[in-house]
């Protein structure tokens, strides 16, 4: 990046459907990172109780010169919130303040927040324009990009939702300051996600880079995200609605879904079970004759070394192996009734297919604490 270009673009290309994703730092307050946003009458910013102190008022100002009113709905903070009723709110807010079909929603957060935010815009009216103005790392590097938007159901993670994109994304990389630790980890395993499935070349710069990236080091977050954002817009640029690549995304998805729905939403974040059930996918590849032994302790290493757990939870003291079954069913990816797993083919490459119920149980066995 030079001083003349200000910030990072990653073009989305998607016909008609086409945005870009602007990444830099203190871009909440960036006039030029605002330009080319939908027109409207009114914008209403959709956030959270933790995000809305932090940030709520810079974005209000930001969008001073767009829009002639603002209004903001403030949600409750937490996985176990991403629900009908949650969401909800957002249509009492656009209701309440007699919000048009051109109104703008600006999703404000983390990924909670901007796939809820995605998902009001997709039904208000049939269809509003939406922004996403992610402030978490996972949502930085993943959920704001290519257009999957959700809610929960108590028995399946994201099983109602759309697709539907954002006009625009805007990644303030300064936002990243007032993460968590807890929560700079989860969204590590979505980056490093992308380094088993699709570039190796990423995946040794992570390990080489990771502890710059713990101690939130600039230069080696605006690293990830803008590779993280250019590797899902290659996957998303050719296969929008998953109908065959894109489900390499999900590595780490089935098993990791299952311990989210399994333990309760929140109790483990979300990236914290994509980065063990990544553990649990590769190992899964392995005792398919996929990838090697060496591999999947290498990447092993590199999820636990970026603080996520690496032995996956208990769900049922009675039936473990068999809760896993049943939760994993439940899966997008499922086709009639059969469990089909993101397994790697090799470092850097994924595939989609089944697997042999009892190796799967032996993985499940074998990686539960
Ligand atoms: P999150 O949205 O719950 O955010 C994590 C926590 O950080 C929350 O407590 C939040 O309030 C807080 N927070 C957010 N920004 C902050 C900041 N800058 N400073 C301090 N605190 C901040 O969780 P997440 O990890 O961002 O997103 C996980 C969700 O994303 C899951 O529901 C998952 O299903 C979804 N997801 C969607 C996609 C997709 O393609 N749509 C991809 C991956 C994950
Ligand atoms: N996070 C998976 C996807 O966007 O397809």
């Amino acid at each position: 990046m030079t001083a003349a270009t200000v910030f990072e673009s990653v073009h989305i290309e998607l016909a008609e459907r086409s945005y870009d994703i602007a990444i830099g730092a203190g871009l909440l307050d960036r006039a030029d990172a605002w330009a080319q946003l939908p027109q409207a009458h009114a914008a209403l910013i959709v956030t959270n109780g933790t995000v809305a102190p932090l940030y709520a008022k810079r974005l209000q100002d930001a969008l001073k010169s767009h829009y002639l009113n603002i209004h903001t709905v403030v949600l409750p903070d937490g996985e176990e919130f991403k629900s009908w009723q949650t969401m909800n709110l957002v249509f009492d807010g656009l209701l309440g303040h007699g919000c048009d079909r051109k109104t703008v929603l600006f999703a404000l957060g983390g990924g909670v927040v901007g796939d809820m935010t995605g998902f009001a815009a997709a039904s208000y009216m049939r269809g509003v324009p939406f922004v996403q103005v992610p402030t978490t790392l996972l949502a930085q590097v993943d959920s704001s990009v290519g257009g999957k938007t959700a809610i929960n159901h108590p028995l399946g993670k994201n099983m109602i939702g759309a697709f539907y994109q954002p006009e625009r994304v805007v990644c303030d990389l300064d936002t990243l300051a007032t993460l968590p630790a807890r929560e700079l980890s989860a969204g590590l395993a979505e980056v490093i996600k992308y380094g088993p499935i699709a570039d190796m070349t990423f995946l040794d710069w992570i390990e080489s880079h990771l502890n710059e990236l713990l101690a939130r080091d600039p230069q080696a977050l605006a690293h990830v995200v803008k590779r993280s954002c250019e590797i899902k817009a290659w996957v998303v640029g050719q296969d929008e609605r998953e109908a065959g690549l894109r489900a390499i995304l999900n590595f780490g998805h089935t098993f990791g879904h299952a311990i989210e729905a399994g333990l309760g939403y929140g109790e483990w974040l979300h990236g914290e079970a994509v980065g063990c059930g990544m553990v649990l996918a590769a190992h899964l590849s392995q005792r398919l004759g996929l990838v090697d032994l060496p591999f999947v302790q290498r990447l092993t290493r590199l999820i636990g070394a970026a603080g996520l757990p690496v032995r996956a939870p208990v769900l049922d003291a009675s039936d473990n192996v068999g809760r896993y079954l049943d939760l994993m069913r439940i899966d997008k990816k499922s086709e009639g009734g059969e469990v089909r797993f993101v397994l790697l083919d090799g470092p850097g490459r994924a595939l989609v297919r089944a697997a042999p119920n009892a190796l799967v149980r032996e993985v499940i066995a074998a990686g539960c604490a």
